[in-house]
């Protein structure tokens, strides 16, 4: 039996479906990120979850007892909201701890959970400052220590980082690892950016208007898409369009209008004749200066058109000479003034079939 059991949760605002039939198992002790665009319903999910929402229909299990009648604050879950609120008349320990207040628990277990829990944070200096003498950063800790201090068995996360630059949302990514990591505890964690669920998420569950549309590990669903849509929402990729016209154990190969016949990985569900799309991600294309043979499988010939240098990256958009574009990525690997391969160069592309693959929808 898992630890969460979402079965079937829908929701409806004014006959609008936002969340549509739902079903997930999240095990205890696991980082399970929802991942999803604006107005997705990832934030509507969430609120189910912690009991500030009742579903339409459907039911959430927690350890095996159905909660979806139960109030908030009868639920052993703690949310942290995308727009956190803290007092700004008190201190951050105050904060912390206003929760336990609450709750009457004698003020010597409330200071010792306060400076535990300050400590975990590593805002333990800060305890005697006022919210406003704080960066942005810092105060996303004081509101995360606020939603721990009561030890929730499951913590709900909605877009924790979202208003940190990108050194300190990484640096607080690691944070996050490191005390989840400790206590145990169950994170659901929703975010709209693929590369914070990617790292810190042990799975991750791709939504579209309403529904999961895959989930499955941070590699499974970067290497593995299931469909076009998380093909393109998470990283960047190249579709090809085209018909299947062989099928075996070596290769699938795919007639496509854009690039000719196209290998990729075999796979056993597709059909011959079957119309479906070849994918290829742009770290997994070589680019070259250097001839290569026009017969080979999964080579074209084309033109720089568009460059961006990202310092440790580049990434090159390619015109093949029959008007198909190509987005390749490479790796800056010497240090040099200019780069090896630039505007209007004319280029070889070239990649593994293995690399390459077929998605059906
Ligand atoms: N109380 C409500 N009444 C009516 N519609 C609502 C309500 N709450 C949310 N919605 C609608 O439900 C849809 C999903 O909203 P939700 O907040 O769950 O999206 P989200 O995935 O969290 O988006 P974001 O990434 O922008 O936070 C949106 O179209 C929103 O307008
Ligand atoms: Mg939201």
């Amino acid at each position: 039996m898992s630890f969460i059991q979402i079965e079937n949760i829908s929701k409806k605002f004014d006959g609008v479906t936002v969340v549509d039939n739902i079903s997930q198992d999240i095990n205890q002790g696991e980082l399970f990120a929802i991942l999803g665009g604006s107005g997705s319903g990832k934030t509507t999910l969430l609120r189910m979850l912690a009991g500030f929402e009742r579903p339409s229909s459907g039911r959430i299990l927690l350890n095996g007892k159905d909660m979806t009648d139960l109030p908030p604050y009868q639920r052993p879950v703690n949310m942290m909201f995308q727009s956190y609120a803290v007092f700004p008349h008190m201190s951050v320990a105050k904060n912390v701890g206003y929760g336990l207040v609450k709750e009457n628990i004698k003020k010597p277990e409330i200071d010792h959970r306060v400076e535990e829990i300050l400590a975990l944070v590593q805002l333990s200096s800060f305890s005697n400052r006022k919210p406003n003498q704080l960066s942005g950063g810092q105060l996303q800790r004081v509101a995360l220590a606020r939603a721990l201090i009561k030890k929730p068995k499951v913590l709900l996360l909605d877009e924790p980082l979202a208003a940190l630059d990108k050194k300190l949302r990484e640096q607080t990514q690691f944070e996050l690892m490191n005390i989840q990591h400790e206590l145990g505890i169950t994170f659901i964690l929703v975010t709209h950016d693929q590369e914070e669920a990617m790292t810190l998420a042990s799975r991750i569950a791709v939504m579209n208007e309403g529904k999961f549309i895959q989930t499955g590990t941070p590699t499974e669903i970067y290497e593995y898409p299931s469909n076009r849509f998380v093909a393109d929402f998470v990283g960047s990729i190249n579709l090809f369009e085209g018909i299947v016209a062989t099928n075996d154990s070596n290769a699938t190969q795919v007639k496509t209008d854009a690039l000719g016949l196209l290998a990729a990985s075999p796979d056993a569900r597709v059909n011959v004749g079957e119309t479906l799309w070849v994918a290829i991600r742009p770290e997994k294309i070589s680019l070259s200066k250097k001839t290569i043979s026009s017969t080979d499988i999964n080579s074209v010939k084309g033109a720089v058109w568009d460059l961006g240098y990202y310092g440790n990256h580049c990434v090159y958009r390619i015109k093949t000479d029959n008007g198909t574009y190509l987005q390749v990525t490479t790796q800056n690997q010497s240090r040099a003034t200019g780069l090896d391969i630039n505007w209007k160069d004319e280029v070889h592309l070239s990649w593994d079939p293995a690399c390459c693959m077929v998605l059906r929808e």
